[in-house]
């Protein structure tokens, strides 16, 4: 009984595996990469907010500067702050949460493991005495 069970399961994951695409993990991976387009310019994640980003954070340094780096939108807030303080960078005034807005949603930090989908259409089964 207990051989059979094995083997059941077996099916099972077998089954489960080439149903939803664990096994091709290149395919669902770089999904989101796909669908991101950089500005060819800066190379910045494209975004009504971009071009503020552009007026207020490439004048000094490359984009690269930006988009090496990931931080929260606290951590954003920080680096500004410390630009301002340390190589007299601008007050930012009203236009600074738009920059925050672009830089927490393109450039905060990211578990680049995506997860796997949820299960859905489960079949359970009673298992036998
Ligand atoms: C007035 C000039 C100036 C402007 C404008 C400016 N920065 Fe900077 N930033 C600097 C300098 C100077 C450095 C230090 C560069 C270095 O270390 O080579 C720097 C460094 C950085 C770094 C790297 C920090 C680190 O820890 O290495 C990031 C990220 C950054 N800036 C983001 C931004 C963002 C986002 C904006 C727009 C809000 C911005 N910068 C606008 C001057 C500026």
């Amino acid at each position: 009984m207990l051989l059979c069970l094995l083997l059941f399961a077996g099916l099972v994951s077998t089954a489960f595996r080439s149903e939803t695409g664990v096994g091709n993990n290149a395919g669902w991976v770089s999904m989101p990469l796909d669908t991101t387009k950089t500005d060819k310019e800066t190379g910045l994640v494209t975004d009504p907010n971009l071009y503020m980003v552009k007026a207020q954070c490439t004048s000094c340094h490359s984009s690269k500067l930006i988009i090496a780096n990931r931080f929260t939108r606290d951590g954003w807030k920080q680096k500004i702050r410390w630009m301002q303080a340390n190589h007299n960078l601008w007050d930012l005034g009203e236009t600074e949460k738009q920059v925050l807005d672009y830089l927490e949603k393109h450039y905060a930090p990211t578990v680049t493991a995506a997860r796997r989908k949820p299960l859905n259409d489960i079949k359970w089964y009673k298992l036998e005495e």
